[in-house]
């Protein structure tokens, strides 16, 4: 039976020591802070944004949230942000995904400072990371399993690592960050073209799933002791929960645990590490704006 990889202990353990070191930044006089734009009010988005800026006054940091109507024009939008780009008692910025249709997302992205670009989607950022540079902001999910896995004592060196899905936020840093000196792992891209998906899941020490779609993987795709990190954020309707949902990763998680040598649960696995990440960020930016 696997283990199971806890990311909500991880992260408590990771807010502890983030909050020491807040705190010595702040005895120096420099408290980091995080504005968040969250854009019309999607519920879901608002419950995500709370809980951000919640988690940053939790750490001693200052968060503040700039809620802008629905129909905000390109231009207010970008106004906004450049003001939180000239402010220096803001460190990060964080523009809350999705952004209604009329708004050009990657436009609103770029315009960005890098270096208030807290979630490592400018750019600017994803070039730093592909070259390695510890300047870079990482994105958070992908930072946050390299922090799972280091922590939880997994080795990567040598291991044949196999992601499926190719997204800019999750998959394509992450092989970067898995594949650098240090991690040293070998790395196989995989996506929805790919023939013959369990041909390489079934080749995988390590298999990390960031596609969003339930029960993608089942136990046949995946051989004896393996490690498993379930990226997969599904809802799938439940009557018995007070929400009437309940939420799934992309890993058929009962017959798989029985298979793996370790896995990470839907609630409670990467989930809540990206937030932790998103802290780590905006303690970086704070950090490097002091330089
Ligand atoms: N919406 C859901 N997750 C994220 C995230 O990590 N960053 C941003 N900006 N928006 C999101």
């Amino acid at each position: 039976m696997a283990r199971i990889i806890d990311g909500t202990e991880i992260s408590r353990v990771m807010r502890e020591e983030l909050a020491k070191q807040v705190a010595e930044l702040r005895d120096s006089g420099v408290t980091p802070g995080l504005s968040v734009v969250l854009v019309g009010n999607n519920p879901a988005s608002q419950a995500y944004v709370a809980s951000k800026t919640r988690a940053c006054e939790a750490l001693g940091m200052k968060g503040q949230t700039l809620n802008l109507p629905e129909d905000v024009s390109k231009e207010e939008l970008f106004a906004v942000i450049d003001r939180l780009n000239a402010d220096p008692a803001v460190h990060g910025i964080l523009v809350q995904l999705p952004l209604p249709a009329h708004l050009p997302y990657k436009a609103v992205l770029e315009h960005l400072h890098p270096d208030k670009d807290v979630d490592g989607f400018h750019p600017v950022n994803a070039g730093l990371a592909f070259v390695g540079d510890p300047r870079a902001f990482v994105p958070c999910t992908p930072a946050g399993i390299m922090e799972m896995l280091r922590r939880e004592s997994i080795p990567t060196r040598g291991k044949h690592v196999v992601i499926v899905g190719r997204s800019l936020i999750v998959s394509k840093p992450l092989a970067s960050l898995l594949m650098a000196p240090g991690p040293d792992a070998t790395v196989t891209l995989t996506h929805r073209h790919t023939s013959d998906l369990a041909s390489y899941t079934r080749q995988a020490d390590i298999l990390i799933v960031a596609v969003g779609k339930q029960n993608l993987i089942t136990a046949d795709m995946v051989k004896p002791g393996v490690v498993v990190i379930d990226v997969g954020q599904n809802r799938v309707p439940d009557e018995s929960s007070p929400r009437g949902y309940r939420m799934v990763g992309d890993v058929d998680f009962d017959a798989i645990r029985l298979k793996a040598e370790a896995i990470t649960p839907v609630p409670g696995g990467v989930g809540p590490m990206t937030i932790t990440m998103l802290l780590a960020n905006t303690l970086q930016a704070a950090r490097q704006a002091r330089q």
